[in-house]
């Protein structure tokens, strides 16, 4: 019944707005976006670059490169697109993600130094930390399953430096910048992609991480029919789905993935369980992790900080699992009043399972940039060593 109101009460609002705006009235109460739901909301259509760092094709195609070419790894094997591949959704598809010495691509990937969390997609990561209202700041957006660095400039540079990711034990963490700097300089083609992004043939961190940033920055996949549904398109979703979304809301999913990322971008503890692989208690030892982002799951699976479930109905079970009377951790490190209040209530019927994994898959929008370039200018394998 709470749902059925919810639902009327989006339409009417609907109503008000078409009323409104074909009536051309000003009334500025009545001026309610289309799609205006408390919770959750498109996504806008286009990206901010922070002031420092505008966008241009030239820089977006530098980016593209670096991202794509091993050249930034120590031992020249490993390059961004290893571990965030558009064929995987620009994650692995792996539990844990798999660094300097693996060969293949994605679960098949073998010998890998094991990096101790599951990779996220680089879609969207433009809008992390995005509000409802549709609020961000591109120097300060939250990356990382704890939120450990700010705005996709600052993070560029974390994988370079990481011996298990890019760097390798070869050469020591103060100076691989430097050699990185090294040998694009002896590369001319990458001396003319710096000039065409920056103006002159100066390359250094800066202009690394800026070129690197503005490429992430514009992949995106925000437009889904959840995005066309709020954006107005009411034939977008059906009404099994909408159902979904209302089931989604009322039982408190929305509590932390809230916005248009479908994350509220805090940290929180839930008692996933460990990997048996590796020792990680979180942002701060509390065994809290950042809430991701629901949009697109139909490629990033497995889920979760460490990949420890393979697909949505597992992930749902474990909410049922941690629900209840008085909590029921699933980790034997965190003690049930540990488990986040808003996580300790999420006990649904097979029903509601359904019901929002229907929702869920509204988020997927299979419409992004997936073109994989020819060669890279070091001349190096495409992508590290991936086949
Ligand atoms: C060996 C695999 C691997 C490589 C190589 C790698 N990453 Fe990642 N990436 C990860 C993992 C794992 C995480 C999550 C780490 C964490 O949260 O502590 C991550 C997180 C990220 C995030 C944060 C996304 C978010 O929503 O918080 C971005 C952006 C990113 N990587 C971009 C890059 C870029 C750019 C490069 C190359 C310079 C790169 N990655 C290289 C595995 C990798
Ligand atoms: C208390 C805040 C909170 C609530 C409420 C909550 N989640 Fe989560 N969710 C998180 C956090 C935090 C994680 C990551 C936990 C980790 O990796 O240790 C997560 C992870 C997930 C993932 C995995 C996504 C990925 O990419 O790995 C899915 C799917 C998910 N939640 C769906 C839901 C659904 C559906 C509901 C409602 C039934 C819900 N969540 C309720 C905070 C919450």
């Amino acid at each position: 019944m709470h749902n059925k109101i919810r639902l009327n009460y989006f339409m009417l609002l609907l109503g008000m707005v078409l009323i409104a705006s074909s009536c051309q009235r000003e009334e500025e109460e009545e001026m309610i976006p289309i799609g205006n739901i408390p919770e959750i909301g498109a996504l806008p259509e286009s990206v901010l670059s922070p002031n420092e760092n505008p966008y241009s094709n030239e820089k977006f195609e530098l980016g593209r490169a670096l991202f794509w070419d091993p050249i930034l790894s120590g031992a020249k094997d490993v390059a961004c697109v290893s571990c965030h591949h558009p064929n995987f959704g620009y994650a692995d598809g792996r539990d844990l993600s798999s660094g300097v010495n693996g060969i293949g691509l994605g679960p098949n990937r073998v010998n890998g130094d094991v990096v101790k969390r599951n990779s996220p997609t680089i879609l969207n990561t433009a809008f992390n930390g995005i509000d409802l209202a549709g609020n961000y700041n591109p120097d300060a957006a939250p990356m990382f399953w704890d939120n450990r660095a700010m705005g996709l400039e600052e993070q560029a540079l974390l994988p370079i430096l990481s011996k298990e990711e890019m760097r390798g034990s070869e050469i020591a963490e103060d100076d691989i910048v430097d050699s990185l700097i090294q040998r694009l300089n002896t590369l001319p083609a990458y001396r003319t992609l710096f000039v065409e992004a920056f103006g002159d043939a100066t390359i250094n961190q800066n202009r690394i991480v800026q070129a690197i940033a503005t490429f992430q920055r514009n992949i995106l996949a925000n437009n889904s029919r959840f995005d066309q549904y709020m954006r107005g398109d009411l034939n977008a979703l059906n009404n099994q789905e909408i159902e979904g979304m209302n089931t989604f809301i009322s039982v408190g999913c929305a509590n932390c993935h809230s916005g248009p990322m479908f994350s509220d971008f805090q940290l929180h503890t839930l008692s996933v369980p460990d990997h048996a692989l590796v020792d990680d208690d979180g942002a701060t030892g509390n065994f809290d992790f950042r809430t991701p982002s629901l949009r697109n799951l139909n490629l990033t699976a497995p889920y979760m900080h460490n990949g420890s479930f393979d697909n949505l109905r597992e992930v749902l079970r474990f909410y049922n699992d941690i629900s209840g009377g008085n909590a029921n951790s699933q980790n034997p490190n965190v003690g049930n009043n540990q488990i986040d209040q808003d996580a300790r209530n999420l006990r649904l019927n097979n029903g509601q399972v359904n019901e929002i994994i229907t929702f869920l898959n509204t988020l997927n929008d299979e419409d992004f940039d997936r073109s994989i370039p020819q060669n890279v200018p070091s001349g190096l394998s495409v992508g590290g060593r991936i086949d």
